[in-house]
């Protein structure tokens, strides 16, 4: 059977995004017209996902809310003249079932992971970043690539890559390839936010993994790594020590990454979500270039 479910933290604090974030989850941080986590719901639903897990935490009620379907405001457009606005909920319907736990204790990424065991069991799943999306406009096929991958190699894991500049090795899980790495590769290491120095390449996770039931295994043999928090990449690190089949999978010319997690990676994807709105991104992108 193919893989339709997706487990999508959301429970981190946003404390690099204060005080935009003191209220509000970073998830639900605009750009352009839409937020954050509706563009990473779109991608999934494009790549086939039909069964949503959220894992959430403290203020994180704004992300339910929006996912539901909002008779209120759908009665409300209608009688009150404005049916051509009832295009912009057309989200609501996307053929998603969603799903929602709280992590109750902030342990890290590899931790949140774990809250979803129960509900996954020993089904594959695929694990979408709640904060990191995939241009341009969730257009991207990537999960979809990722998907097949796992099931013709029969990994235990996919992961997504992208090349990052040296300098930002630090922020990121990096990989070590097995040899040079193609489209899809094998990985032989995998290292939480190295230092320059040690980072065994540029290529950083890119926010999307498909994980079969090994990973589970690991996270609950894994100590807290970087930060003190319990990491996934220190997981799929020793499952991969252990003879686990663990392949990446980079992004291709003209899917980027952007990553909410502070203010130079917003702004940059604010920008970037702005200057190339279908309707009025033309006109900022000519005003811009007047001004300057
Ligand atoms: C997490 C992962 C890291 C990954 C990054 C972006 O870090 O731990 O390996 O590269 O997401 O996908 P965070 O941004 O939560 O610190």
């Amino acid at each position: 059977m193919p893989i339709d479910l997706a487990v999508v933290p959301v429970a981190g604090r946003g404390t690099r995004l204060l005080p935009l974030t003191k209220s509000q989850p970073k998830e639900m941080l605009p750009l352009g017209r839409k937020p954050v986590v509706q563009y990473v719901v779109e991608e999934l639903a494009h790549c086939g996902i039909e069964r949503l897990l959220f894992i959430t935490g403290p203020g994180k009620t704004a992300i339910e809310n929006h996912f539901d379907i909002d008779g209120e405001l759908i009665s409300h457009l209608r009688e009150t003249g404005k049916e051509e606005l009832l295009a912009d909920l057309d989200f609501e319907r996307e053929q998603v079932e969603y799903f929602y736990t709280r992590q109750r204790r902030q342990l890290g990424l590899g931790h949140a992971v774990q809250c979803a065991q129960p509900f996954v069991g020993d089904q594959p799943f695929v694990l979408a970043l709640g904060d990191s999306v995939i241009g341009p406009s969730a257009k991207s096929d990537v999960v979809r690539r990722m998907v097949q991958c796992f099931e013709e190699q029969n990994a235990d894991a996919v992961i997504a890559f992208e090349e990052v500049p040296e300098a930002d090795v630090v922020q990121y899980g990096i990989a070590k390839p097995r040899s040079a790495a193609g489209e899809i590769f094998d990985l032989a290491d995998l290292v939480e936010k190295p230092s320059v120095d040690e980072a065994p390449s540029n290529l950083a996770v890119a926010a999307r993994y498909v994980c079969g039931p090994r990973v589970f295994e690991y996270l609950a043999k894994t100590k807290p790594g970087k930060g003190g928090e319990i990491q996934l990449t220190d997981a799929l690190r020793q499952l991969i020590h252990e003879g686990g089949r663990v392949l990446g999978a980079r992004l291709q010319d003209g899917e980027c990454r952007h990553d909410i997690g502070n203010f130079q990676s917003y702004f940059r994807a604010l920008l970037d979500h702005l200057l190339n709105d279908p309707e009025l991104g033309g006109e900022l992108r000519s005003q811009f270039s007047r001004e300057r």
